[in-house]
């Protein structure tokens, strides 16, 4: 079984707000896409990496992040998230792989055996998600007050990597209408199922400055 993991890394990083984008910011000495990459191939299962990323600039700047791992040449990305994603699956349309997960380069840190758990249930289920319960209160609200309080029952966070068979994601993206912001959105409105696994409170995104320093912290124990 051929498996290839796209690593989303297209983001221009406008809410983490720094200048470069935050995939290539350092946690504790290396760049955040280089611990994706390196925690997505030390799991297990995945035998080359394809990095999407903004323009050619950061394509070579990814390569050489990448440098000496299993990796495809990168490919440029879209404006949205899904159209990033929808560049990669072409790219890999002429010599398709079997399964393909999509990750964000911004997770740093995968918890062991999230990789293995996704592709056994990839043997049942078109695609297959880690994704977190819901611990907070949800509320919805507009113009500063509450207008209702959602319950939280049954509802869950979604993360990366989310694995797919090849064929069925391509088909949804080529099928989209709507933005959707993760990929296991596609194959719900296709109507095909997509499994639901245990997500990991690690498996954090950076999204803001204070995300890094949360992850730096994380990492700290396992430094010392
Ligand atoms: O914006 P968000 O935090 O949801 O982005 C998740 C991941 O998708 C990031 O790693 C980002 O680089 C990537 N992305 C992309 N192309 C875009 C927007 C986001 O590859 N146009």
């Amino acid at each position: 079984m051929r498996v290839i993991a796209l690593l989303m890394a297209a983001g221009s990083g406008s809410r983490f707000g720094a200048e470069r984008p935050k995939q290539y910011l350092t946690l504790a000495g290396r760049p955040i896409l280089r611990h994706a990459a390196e925690a997505l191939l030390t799991d297990g299962g995945v035998n080359a990496l394809l990095p999407v990323v903004a323009g050619p600039a950061e394509g070579q700047e990814a390569e050489a992040v990448l440098a000496g791992l299993p990796c495809l040449r990168a490919v440029q990305g879209g404006a949205t998230r899904q159209a990033s994603v929808r560049a990669g699956l072409e790219a890999l349309a002429s010599a398709p792989p079997d399964v393909v997960l999509v990750h964000d380069a911004a997770r740093p840190f995968l918890p062991a055996g999230t990789v293995p758990a996704l592709l056994r249930a990839l043997e049942e289920f078109p695609g297959a998600i880690p994704a977190q319960p819901v611990s907070d209160t949800l509320k919805a609200g507009a113009e500063g007050r509450i207008l209702r309080t959602v319950p939280r029952a049954g509802l869950f966070r979604a993360q990366t990597p989310q694995a797919f068979r090849f064929a069925p994601l391509l088909d949804a993206h080529r099928a989209a209408r709507e933005e959707a912001t993760d990929d296991a959105a596609l194959l719900e409105a296709a109507g095909l199922p997509v499994a639901l696994l245990p997500g990991s409170e690690s498996n954090l995104k950076v999204t803001y400055p204070e995300d890094l320093a949360r992850a730096e912290a994380s990492l700290l124990p396992r430094l010392l």
